[in-house]
């Protein structure tokens, strides 16, 4: 993916410019010494939560990319999404003598502990798109738009079955549509801000009778996937079509809140008969704009997803980070939305897209996120 490398090497030369520029002059913050220090005697540790989900996977390339082009040494890891491993390898970071952390938590409530212990050796905590909950000890948040995703999934949804415009105005279409509810894992501080966007958009259709759930399972716990596992959504989903639509009733639409689960979803519907001859696939909505899922909207299988330039999320990350390390405070743009239990952690939100079939050029392939061969195939050239 060479486009997506020349992003962040770019990046790293202006970091490395602006260290250059400022270096030494660092004051306060933190309680170490790191605003003199050369970035080559720094090290940040880097927890990312799973390597079975490609957005991570180039979420840790580019965060490690990025602060090695700075000049930092880098402790990257992954902890196949298991809660204990994430847990033992931040306290291992601690231990190592990391000078910064970067965490994109697996349970937003599990860090506790690890947060303590990176406060107790002055060593500042940046939580990375999911924040880490009843903790004061997480220095700054850098995210998306997280509710904004919700509005944007749940109108994303309307567009497709003709309720509403793209735009968010009123469509032509009236209904009933039989619509299906999915979320993510109720661990993940973002699910619920996903779901809390989307109910807003879609709780009057509800109410009004143009969007009908007809399973009846509208709470964000009958929802949820547990790790957002895309099996677990193929399953849920099938278990709907037994139960719900067995009685000759099809299914129009599904909110879904991540391109991993969209797939499961996508499979439970065909194998079911659904997007073949006379009966079409349903509206189908996603998050990530994962390379796999932008082909089935490109083949028209999928309906939407919601583009994050992850690209913009490391740079965000790398630049907070040295802002820590050269003691001083990463700038935020929302200072409000993200109470994680113990206090109002800072934060810079970034903007997000929805991206649907006759938007893929523009927005993901001029823009150098993907070429037209990766799109074409579904796997992106590494
Ligand atoms: C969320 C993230 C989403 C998606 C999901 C599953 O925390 O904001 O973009 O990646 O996890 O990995």
């Amino acid at each position: 993916m060479v486009s997506k490398k020349l992003g962040v090497v770019a990046l790293g030369s202006a970091l490395a410019f602006s260290l250059t520029a400022c270096g030494g002059e660092g004051a306060g913050g933190s309680t170490q010494d790191t605003a003199n220090a050369d970035p080559s005697e720094l090290t940040i540790g880097v927890a990312m939560p799973t390597q079975t989900s490609e957005r991570w996977i180039a979420d840790g390339a580019s965060v490690e990319e990025g602060l090695e082009a700075a000049g930092y040494e880098v402790n990257l890891q992954y902890a196949n999404d298991d809660i204990p491993t994430q847990q033992q390898q931040i306290d291992q970071m601690i231990t190592q003598g990391a000078d910064a952390l970067v965490v994109a938590a697996i349970d937003g409530t599990a860090l506790s502990g690890q947060l303590q212990a990176a406060a107790d050796a002055g060593i500042p905590v940046i939580s990375y798109d999911r924040l880490i909950r009843d903790s004061e000890n997480v220095d700054f948040y850098v995210t998306f738009d997280n509710e904004e995703v919700g509005r944007q999934q749940a109108t994303a949804l309307l567009a497709g079955l003709g309720v509403l415009n793209r735009d968010g105005t009123p469509g032509q279409a009236t209904g009933p549509f039989n619509v299906e509810l999915f979320a993510g894992s109720l661990d993940d501080n973002n699910a619920h801000f996903f779901w809390g966007g989307a109910m807003e958009v879609l709780q009057p259709f509800i109410d009004n009778g143009t969007v009908v759930v007809k399973s009846g399972q509208t709470s964000i716990e009958q929802a949820a996937t547990l790790r957002w596992q895309q099996e677990t959504a193929q399953r849920r989903m099938e278990d709907l079509l037994t139960s719900t639509y067995s009685d000759g009733s099809r299914v129009d639409g599904v909110l879904s809140p991540y391109d991993g689960l969209s797939r499961g979803i996508i499979t439970a519907l065909q194998n079911a008969g659904y997007g073949s001859g006379s009966n079409p696939i349903p509206v189908v909505t996603g998050q990530d704009a994962e390379i796999a899922s932008v082909k089935l909207i490109a083949d028209g299988v999928q309906s939407s997803t919601i583009f994050k330039d992850t690209r913009n999320l490391a740079e965000q990350a790398i630049t907070s980070t040295q802002a820590f390390l050269e003691g001083g405070e990463p700038e935020a743009n929302d200072t409000e939305t993200y109470d994680n239990g113990v206090k109002v952690v800072p934060a810079y939100l970034l903007p997000i897209e929805t991206v649907y079939q006759d938007t893929i050029q523009q927005q993901l392939i001029d823009t150098g996120y993907y070429t037209a061969e990766e799109v074409a195939s579904g796997q992106s050239a590494g």
